[in-house]
């Protein structure tokens, strides 16, 4: 009886010790918890039991009179506050088959990953020639955000302008802070310039672009006459960053809420004709000041009703694993620079292309891309599902 009773006693101080350590350790963790977990938690709660983003409408709607005219937001659509220095307005004058516009978000510096795209992806002249499509490769572009630099910067992007007859500019700083600037001067360019393309796509220059499957992807799109269409990589229940040291911080006065609504990363998504339209009137009378320009799309998106879907084969921030099986399915991959030449070269070969056909290559194939999407790896590439397409 007396060595029982000291049993129990034993096990329930054990019990104490053990309860202490564990609120010892997720006090000294709470921090990482908090961002890691917590706000996920919160996140997906909200997105998937409330799941009914109205209140971003009402909040961020400018009131009528006045207010327009601050950081980011135009008056109208014939006025952009930060005038163009470079608008190539007749490029897509004379051609009413334009399947797909595609801008390149780049900066002023980046002359080589311009010059890699043109030879590769973004060559307007194969694509038309061997893939039997028209489609308009726009490089999107602030002015150097060093002053020291601007001048020279600015004449080597205008001659290399004059060669190319390819890029776009606008009179603001080329900043991380300023992509949502760069969000609304792409879907103002489209609305003026450019309507009657067919699909408008927004991209990194550090992605790759599969043209011929893109091209394959969007007749068939077309074919269907799909309308109200968003597609990409998409990221749904994703809570704002509140740790300050982050590249991605939002303060709690920007955004209040734990969850921001669905939408694509911004490595490389595409639109609908109409849905460039209605976005582009939704950025007159929203408030611009969210500055990480997925998100802003997002709330964009959400107040003319639009909303974004997957498709397995848009990557979100990681490159694709190397695979000529994957490789004959991928529409775009994210992380690239010096590698797009090979990957072109693959993209394009015909052999390649001839391994993955058939019956027995397909099952193959099957089995490989289960084994390198289904297993567990870090990387945030193409889901399992990819495996099954
Ligand atoms: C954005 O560009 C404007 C105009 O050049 C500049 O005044 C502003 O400081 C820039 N904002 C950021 C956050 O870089
Ligand atoms: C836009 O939102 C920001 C942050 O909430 C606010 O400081 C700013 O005044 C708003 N701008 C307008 C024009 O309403
Ligand atoms: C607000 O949001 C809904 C979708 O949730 C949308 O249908 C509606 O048109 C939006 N805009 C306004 C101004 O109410």
């Amino acid at each position: 009886m007396f060595v029982n009773l000291r049993r129990i006693h034993k096990i329930q101080i054990a019990r104490l010790l053990t309860t202490a350590l564990v609120l010892c350790v997720v006090m000294v963790c709470w921090e990482d918890l908090d961002h890691h977990v917590v706000s996920h938690v919160r996140s997906y709660s909200y997105r998937y039991l409330v799941n009914n983003y109205n209140f971003l409408n009402s909040t961020y709607t400018l009131d009528t009179d006045g207010h327009r005219r601050s950081i980011g937001n135009s008056l109208d659509s014939s006025s952009p506050l930060y005038p163009y220095l470079i608008s190539q307005s007749d490029k897509c004058d004379s051609s009413d088959d334009v399947l797909l516009l595609l801008f390149v978000k780049s900066a002023p510096q980046n002359f080589d990953r311009r010059n890699n795209i043109r030879e590769t992806w973004g060559n307007e002249d194969y694509i038309r020639q061997k893939l039997n499509a028209n489609v308009k490769v726009v490089f999107v572009l602030g002015v150097h955000p060093d002053i020291s630099e601007r001048k020279q910067s600015q004449r080597l992007v205008e001659s290399e302008n004059r060669i190319h007859k390819d890029i776009i500019q606008q009179n603001f700083m080329d900043t991380f802070h300023n992509l949502t600037t760069k969000l609304i001067m792409q879907f103002d360019w489209a609305a003026k310039y450019c309507a009657k393309a067919k699909f408008v796509m927004s991209a990194d220059d550090d992605i790759f672009v599969h043209m011929p499957n893109m091209v394959r992807y969007l007749n068939g799109l077309e074919e269907k006459h799909v309308e109200n269409f968003w597609v990409g990589h998409v990221h749904r229940g994703a809570p704002p960053i509140r740790r300050k040291e982050s590249k991605y911080y939002v303060s709690v006065e920007l955004y209040p809420w734990p969850c921001y609504p669905d939408y694509t990363a911004g490595a490389g998504y595409v639109v609908s004709g109409d849905v460039a339209a209605k976005i582009h009137q939704a950025m007159q009378i929203l408030n611009s000041s969210m500055y990480i320009d997925d998100v802003f799309m997002g709330i964009c998106a959400q107040a003319v009703g639009v909303s974004p879907q997957d498709y397995v084969f848009f990557s979100g921030e990681a490159i694709t694993r190397y695979h000529p099986c994957i490789y004959a399915e991928m529409i775009t991959s994210h992380g690239h620079a010096d590698d797009v030449k090979e990957l072109w070269k693959e993209a394009t070969d015909p052999e390649v292309e001839e391994m993955t056909k058939g019956f027995l290559s397909s099952l193959y194939c099957t089995t490989v891309k289960a084994a390198l999407l289904c297993l567990p790896h870090h990387r945030d590439t193409y889901g399992c599902l990819g495996a099954l397409t």
